[in-house]
C-alpha cells in the first residue's frame, strides 16, 4: 500500500505546490511535490483503455475470476482481522501522514463548535490535524480495528494530552452492524480512505447510517482512491475481488471510485452533491526518477435540511 500526505487544492490557484514528505510501503521516505491538477483524468482513462497489459483491470468480474488465494467477497467476512493485523504491524502509528491537507480541502472543519464523526479513523492521521487546528470541535471516532484505537489515543496523547477530552473512540463495524442507535445529530461525518475498504455490496447501507447520524444539514467530507490511480494499475489480476475492488497481500481491501460510483451511492442514500472531482496528482520519487500518477475522489455531500 502507498499512502501520501498532500494536496494543496485552491480555488482559482490549480498550481498551488506544497512540498511534503510520504512514506512508501518499503518505509523508504520520498520527498514529493504535489500538483492537484497535474493531468487530466479523460486522459489517464484513455491511455490505460489503449493499453492491452491492463486490459484486466477493465473487464466486468465474475466470480470465476478470483483467485484461490483470495478472500471471497462475501457479507460474513470481518474486516477487523486483517485491520488489526495490519495496525499491529504498523504500531508506531507513523504509517499514514497527517492530513493536515484536509484543513485546506475543507475549510468548513474550522467553522466552529461543531461535532464530527470520523468513521474508520486509523492512527488518528485525519483526526489530529483537525483538532488541533479547530479547539471548539468535539471527535467521535470509530474503527473496526481496537489496536488502531489504541494506537489513535496514543498517538493524540502524545501530541497533546489535552486534546483527548474532545476525542471519543468506539470500537465499530459500521459496515456490518450499523452505528450505535444513540448516536445522532452530528456536524460532520469524515469518510477519509475507509469507504475503498468496505466490501462494495456494503457501501450503500455504510452511507446509510452516515445519513443516521447527521443532522439536517450536515456533511459528509469523503476523500478515497479514484479510478485508474497508479496503486490501481500495480494489482495483479490475481487480487481482483470485484468490478475495481481489489485485496492486497495482508488481506485489506481497496476500491477504486469513478465519479459516477460516488455519485450514485450518496444520491441513493438521499444525500445532495455539493463537491465531487477528481484529484490528479503527479508525484516524483526524484531518487529513483520515477513519476506516479494518483488520483483520488474529493466529495462533499450535505444531508437535506
Ligand atoms: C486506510 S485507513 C484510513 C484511516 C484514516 N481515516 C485516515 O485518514 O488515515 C482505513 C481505516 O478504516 C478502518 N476500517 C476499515 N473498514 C472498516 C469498517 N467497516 N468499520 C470501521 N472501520 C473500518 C481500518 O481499520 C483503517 O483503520
Amino acid at each position: 500500500m502507498v499512502e501520501t500526505s498532500l494536496v494543496m487544492r485552491q480555488a482559482g490557484r490549480p498550481n498551488a505546490m506544497e512540498l511534503v514528505s510520504s512514506s512508501s510501503s518499503s518505509g523508504e521516505q520520498e520527498e514529493t511535490s504535489y500538483y492537484s491538477k497535474d493531468f487530466v483524468w479523460d486522459e489517464l482513462r484513455e491511455e490505460i483503455e489503449k493499453d492491452p497489459s491492463l486490459a484486466h483491470h477493465l473487464l466486468p468480474f465474475t466470480s470465476t475470476s478470483t483467485s484461490t488465494s483470495s478472500p471471497p467477497s462475501t457479507h460474513s467476512d470481518s474486516c477487523s482481522g486483517s485491520w488489526n493485523s495490519f495496525h499491529r504491524r504498523h504500531s508506531t502509528g507513523k504509517f499514514f501522514k497527517e492530513r493536515r491537507y484536509l484543513l485546506k480541502e475543507f475549510p468548513d472543519l474550522l467553522r466552529g463548535l461543531d461535532t464530527l464523526l470520523e468513521l474508520g479513523c486509523g492512527n488518528a492521521s485525519s483526526v489530529l490535524p483537525i483538532l488541533r487546528a479547530n479547539p471548539r470541535i468535539t471527535i467521535y471516532a470509530c474503527d473496526c480495528s481496537d489496536r488502531a484505537l489504541e494506537i489513535a489515543r496514543d498517538t493524540v496523547r502524545s501530541a497533546d494530552p489535552s486534546l483527548l477530552s474532545r476525542f471519543h473512540t468506539f470500537l465499530c463495524d459500521f459496515s456490518r452492524t450499523g452505528l450505535p442507535r444513540d448516536l445522532g445529530g452530528v456536524d460532520f461525518v469524515t469518510l477519509i480512505f475507509t469507504l475503498s475498504a468496505i466490501p462494495s455490496q456494503l457501501m450503500l447501507q455504510a452511507i446509510g447510517e452516515c445519513f443516521r447520524v447527521l443532522r439536517p444539514g450536515g456533511v459528509v467530507l469523503f476523500r478515497d482512491y479514484g479510478l485508474f490511480d497508479m496503486t490501481m494499475l500495480r494489482f495483479h489480476p490475481s487480487k481482483r475481488v470485484g468490478f475495481r475492488e481489489y485485496v492486497r497481500m495482508d488481506g485489506t481491501r481497496s476500491y477504486f471510485f469513478c465519479l459516477d460510483t460516488v455519485r450514485k451511492l450518496f444520491g441513493d442514500a438521499g444525500f445532495l452533491v455539493v463537491q465531487l472531482e477528481y484529484c490528479c496528482v503527479k508525484s516524483t520519487n526524484r531518487r529513483r526518477g520515477k513519476s506516479m500518477r494518483r488520483v483520488w475522489v474529493h466529495g462533499k455531500f450535505q444531508k437535506p435540511l
